[in-house]
Order: structure tokens, then sequence, then C-alpha cells
């Protein structure tokens, strides 16, 4: 069985808050608490949105350098891909101009897909990113293959969020759809945890480190929005034989890093 860990929605700064929430005291206490339950993962994966800001990358590395893991790091909509470049060091496998890579493991892969469009919150996927992933999705041939990305392919029936998704995800569900050893899809960008099939393929989304979406209902706007009064989480993930399991586990309370 092969452990991996899911967190997605950083939204790092080096000085103050976002949405009344410290992101460095959420990520301090989600890093202490994998280090301390989860040693045996192979890596931790994160699913975009790391930093809100250029200069929050080098103190976001030094924090993310306490990982007793490996880290994996994708990019949001919010994020500088280039400073997040040179902040990590990625995969050899990298492609030159993007954060989009795949970790190879004797039974399956990661792949890690970037999905930011500058300039925009909208998500994109263009020609020499599906490019890659044909190719790299050929070349695995039967070995199953697991997709973390940031923006979902797909509405999912979330207030607001379901503006800013992957434009042409239809086109990406299709073509992914020719590849019968894409398993999974692991979402970012909504910081609110759902699971469901697309097309049969399974995908689930997570919420964030730093501060969780309301519920759809009620129903809510930007001009309303205040996050929910909810605690963050991570993902573990189990995947063995084709079987996987996804444990949404609460690593604080609410409170932890909220200033009222
Ligand atoms: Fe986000």
């Amino acid at each position: 069985m092969t452990k991996i860990l899911w967190l997605s929605d950083l939204h790092y700064r080096d000085l103050g808050d976002v949405q009344g929430h410290n992101p460095r005291i959420r990520l301090e206490a989600a890093i202490a608490h994998i280090n301390e339950h989860h040693n045996d993962a192979a890596f931790v994966v994160i699913t975009g949105d790391m930093a809100d800001n250029e200069q929050s990358y080098s103190a976001l590395a030094k924090q993310l350098d306490t990982f007793s893991i490996p880290v994996l790091p994708l990019t949001g909509n919010h994020d500088s891909r280039d400073a997040l470049r040179k902040s990590r060091p990625l995969p050899n496998n990298c492609m030159d101009d993007f954060v989009q890579y795949f970790v190879e493991l004797p039974s399956f892969a990661v792949i890690c897909l970037d999905t930011k469009k500058e300039g925009s919150d909208c998500g994109e996927f263009c020609a020499a990113r599906r490019a890659w992933l044909c190719e790299t999705l050929a070349d695995l041939g039967d070995k199953p293959a697991y997709l973390f990305m940031h923006h979902p392919p797909m509405t999912l029936g979330l207030p607001m969020q379901d503006l800013l998704m992957m434009q042409s995800g239809d086109q990406f569900l299709d073509m992914i759809g020719w590849y019968k050893n894409v398993k999974h899809l692991f979402l970012g960008h909504v910081h609110r945890p759902t699971a469901g099939t697309i097309g049969g393929l399974p995908y689930a989304t997570i919420g964030a480190v730093s501060y969780q979406a309301p519920a759809p209902n009620p129903r809510w706007d930007w001009d309303s929005f205040s996050p929910a009064k909810e605690a963050p989480q991570y993902g573990v993930i189990d995947i063995w034989n084709g079987h996987v399991t996804l444990q949404y586990t609460q690593f604080c309370n609410y409170e932890t890093g909220v200033h009222s």
C-alpha cells in the first residue's frame, strides 16, 4: 500500500492574514500533524494556490522544508508560476514553461497538472500542456495514473466558484477519456470537500489549509462572501491494487490562526 498526503490552497503570505486567517499558523499546524502521524507517506501533493504574492515564496519554501516527507507543489490561479518554479525543486521531467510533471511509482503514477491561466482566475489547459499529458499517459501504458490539478474541469454546484473553473473543461475530459489508465482526479480551488464521478471517472475536491468556502445553501456571492466557520483539513490517500481510499483529516480546530 502506498500513502500520499494531499493539501490544497495554502494562500501563504509572509505577513498578514488572508480572509481573517493566518496562513502561516494553519500550515504550521498541518505540517506538525503530518510529521507526527504520516512519516510513512511517499510525499505530499499541494494542489495550488500555494502563495498569494510573489514575495512570500521564499518564506513558504522555508516552511515547506520542515515537512519530513517530499513536497510536490502545483500552481493555482493565485500563484506566480515563475516565483514558484524558482522557490522549489521540481522533478526533472517537469515541462520547461509550466509546473507540470509526474512521479512514477512501481504500481502507479501521480501526474501534477498546471491549469493556471495568466491574468485570470479561471483555468485553462493549452495545446502544449495537452500534448505533454497525452504523451505521458500513452507512455505509462496500462499503469494507473492519478491526476492532481488546481482547477476542476467541470462545475460542482458551488455558488460563484462554478464561474472560475477550467475553460473548455469538456474537451479536457473528452481527452483524458481516451486513456483508460486515468483512474481518479484530485482537484483544488474550491476550498470545500466534494466527491463524485464525471463520465464515470471518480473525482474529489478538498477543504483548504487556509480558509473554507461556505456550503452551497443558503446561496452566497462574492459581495456577501465570508469564510465558513469550519476547520481545515488534509487528505490521506491510500492506494493498493487499484483500490483508492481518501480520508479527510482535521488537523486543528477552526479557531487556530483565526482573528475574530
Ligand atoms: Fe484558493
